[in-house]
């Protein structure tokens, strides 16, 4: 059961991490917030390596990373041995995320999702289980390629 997160950005994603922060925290997850602590401009490879790091390290259950478009996240994210990051744009991508794919991060693209429909997504993602079945050897195949 996910209970730890890590949640990141660069400066275009600042004022959603900040929104779904609290919304994380009034949920009763455990939230470590690894920046960026403003909307001043940044790299979003920087906080998508502290998220990741976290997450392939077992320091944290999941990942949330955000950027203008959720792309230079999840990008740079799945350079990271053991990370499947996946960019998603609605709770449907969301939950197929974990269900199919076994995703240990979520992006999301702050310019273009709005704060309402990035809690759906959240929502959805922590309400799904690994399918396991036909998708496991699948998974298995991208962590032999690292
Ligand atoms: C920043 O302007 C923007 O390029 C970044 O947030 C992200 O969308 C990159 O993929």
């Amino acid at each position: 059961m996910i209970k730890k997160i890590a949640i990141g950005s660069d400066h275009a994603g600042f004022i959603l991490k900040s929104e779904l922060l609290e919304y994380l925290r009034s949920k009763d997850f455990d939230v470590v917030d690894c920046g960026t602590y403003s909307t001043e401009s940044c790299d979003y490879p920087d906080y998508a390596a502290i998220v990741a790091e976290k997450v392939s390290k077992k320091q944290v259950d999941a990942g949330i990373l955000i950027c203008g478009t959720g792309i230079g996240v999840s990008i740079a994210a799945n350079k990271v041995k053991g990370i499947r990051a996946a960019n998603v744009w609605n709770s449907e991508t969301a939950a197929l995320a974990k269900q199919h794919n076994d995703a240990n991060i979520i992006c999301i693209g702050a310019r273009f999702i709005a704060p309402y429909y990035a809690k759906k997504i959240i929502d959805a993602y922590f309400s799904s289980e690994f399918e396991y079945g036909n998708h496991l050897h699948r998974v298995e195949k991208i962590s032999k390629m690292e």
